[in-house]
């Protein structure tokens, strides 16, 4: 049986469209298969840490190291990738704020990017990803339209994609939308967003 993990990181609770549009995600691939389970992580009630001096000495210390397993610092982090070990399929819901994810998932990736974790050095010192088998859908909500005059770089998705494929091994990674949410009248399509969907 597979299994879901959803990952909200808006501040807006349920008034968030980027939220919704995860749903509408899961939604959809439930349609094909049902037997599908849900599990969800709010990352605003549930805050990550952010980085300090002694965590950033945990991520760097060797799990053969007896002070490993009870080093406190690391807790979030080792809880955070048997979540995602545990899931088939990872959506991420993010808003866009000043034109990048929340900090809430900024902090959240830096607990999951870990040396030895989620990425090891090969023999000829390239990066090789550690957890390849899933696949991601990235859920962005914008109050404006993604490429404008104001903003000519795609600084979500392709950060996004960049980080899961270089430090974490992910590389099937597809994003949908949900934009001008801050337009005057803005009503959600959802279908719209949604009307390419790859399984
Ligand atoms: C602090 C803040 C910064 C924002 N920055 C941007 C931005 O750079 N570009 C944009 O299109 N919308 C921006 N917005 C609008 C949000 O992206 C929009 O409200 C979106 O719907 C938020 O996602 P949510 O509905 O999931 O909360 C910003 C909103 C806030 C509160």
């Amino acid at each position: 049986m597979k299994m879901i993990l959803h990952i909200t990181s808006s501040a807006r609770g349920n008034d968030s469209y980027s939220r919704q549009l995860g749903k509408e995600i899961i939604n959809t691939l439930k349609i094909k298969d049902p037997s599908i389970r849900i599990k969800t992580w709010d990352l605003v009630e549930e805050h990550p840490p952010l980085f300090t001096n002694t965590m950033i000495q945990g991520f760097y210390m060797s799990p053969e190291d007896p002070a490993y397993h009870s080093f406190e610092d690391l807790k979030y982090a080792k809880n955070l990738v048997g979540r995602i070990n545990e899931a088939d399929i990872i959506v991420i819901s993010t808003p866009t704020y000043n034109f990048s994810i929340s900090a809430h998932l900024k902090a959240w990736i830096d607990q999951l990017v870990r040396v030895g974790i989620t990425y090891r050095f090969d023999q000829t010192g390239n990066r090789v990803g550690l957890i390849t088998n899933k696949k991601v859908y990235l859920a962005v909500a914008s109050g404006g339209k993604k490429v404008s005059d104001h903003q000519q770089n795609d600084y979500i998705s392709d950060y996004i994609k960049d980080v899961l494929k270089a430090y974490v091994g992910i590389t099937d990674v597809v994003t949908y939308r949900i934009e001008g949410t801050a337009f005057p009248g803005f009503i959600p399509n959802y279908e719209e967003s949604l009307n390419d969907f790859q399984y």
